[in-house]
């Protein structure tokens, strides 16, 4: 069967949405209008604004709620981020305004906010992919960790951001066990993630699952990817990690045998 891929965030979400155990893994993900925006920063305080069939992380926007900590009892505001800009509203209103003019006719998503965890002050996650095996079970293959260029709100190679790897982003904040643990459920999440997209979308053969970590060591489902990049895999690991995806990859037919 030819692979199958799919576009949409929102049909994805959709999707693993389904499966219960996934559910707590997913963030509250709304179609862009005002009453969600409007609800949602009430709710979290903090949100992202994307494209539905965004890639590279390109439209990508936050919106956290901002004070001048300078001025006593100043109101509090909106503060829109997007590339390494930043613009401030005193109402949800003219925000509402300036990112309808921002988005146009594109379908847009909101989701809720993710205050993910920082490596020498930039945010990074975590890209996880999951491959179908020859023996058609899914497998977590391969991890890389995502850090955000200065003052950036994404992580994407295309947008700036560096590759580490995971062991590395994540020794500050845990011990050999519980990074042990933190690395099995992200593993098993991929694969559930995959096997319940797969219900739906039968030719699917491998995702790009982007995961943030918050503070409270969650594990959060950022976007599901059907088309994942498989050199970044290429980069920092023992090559035998590489050796395995590229062997998976030409199994299916996505890379021709005789490929690098
Ligand atoms: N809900 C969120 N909370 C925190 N960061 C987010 C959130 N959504 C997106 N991001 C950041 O923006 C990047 C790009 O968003 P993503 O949904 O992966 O779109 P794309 O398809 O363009 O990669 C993510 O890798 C992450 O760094
Ligand atoms: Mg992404």
């Amino acid at each position: 069967m030819a692979i199958q891929r799919i576009a949409s965030k929102w049909k994805k979400t959709k999707i693993i949405r389904q499966n219960e155990s996934l559910r707590p893994h997913i963030p509250d993900t709304r179609k862009f209008a005002f009453e969600p925006l409007r609800d949602m920063l009430i709710e979290y305080g903090f949100v992202f604004v994307k494209p539905d069939n965004g890639t590279y992380g390109n439209g990508v926007m936050s919106v956290e709620l901002w004070r001048d900590e300078l001025i006593p009892d100043s109101p509090i505001q909106y503060k829109l981020r997007y590339g390494t800009e930043s613009e401030l509203f005193p109402m949800v209103e003219a925000l509402h305004e300036a990112l309808e003019e921002k988005i146009g006719q594109t379908p847009y998503l909101i989701q809720k906010g993710i205050h993910a965890l920082t490596y020498r002050r930039r945010k990074f996650d975590i890209r996880a992919l999951v491959q179908k095996t020859p023996r058609k079970t899914w497998e977590t293959t391969g991890f890389i960790g995502r850090v955000a260029a200065k003052q950036k709100v994404i992580t994407n190679y295309h947008g700036g951001g560096s590759v580490m790897l995971i062991e590395d982003l994540l020794a500050p904040y845990t011990s050999p066990k519980e990074f042990a643990h933190l690395y099995k459920d992200m593993k098993s999440v991929g694969e559930r993630v995959a096997a319940q997209l797969a219900r739906k979308v039968p030719g699917l053969k491998e995702i790009g699952l982007d995961i943030a970590i918050d503070e409270q060591h969650h594990i959060w489902i950022l976007e599901v990817n059907t088309l994942p990049a498989l050199f970044p895999f290429k980069l920092l690991h023992p090559k035998e990690v590489y050796k395995k995806i590229r062997r998976y990859a030409v199994a299916y037919g996505r890379l021709k045998a005789s490929s690098k």
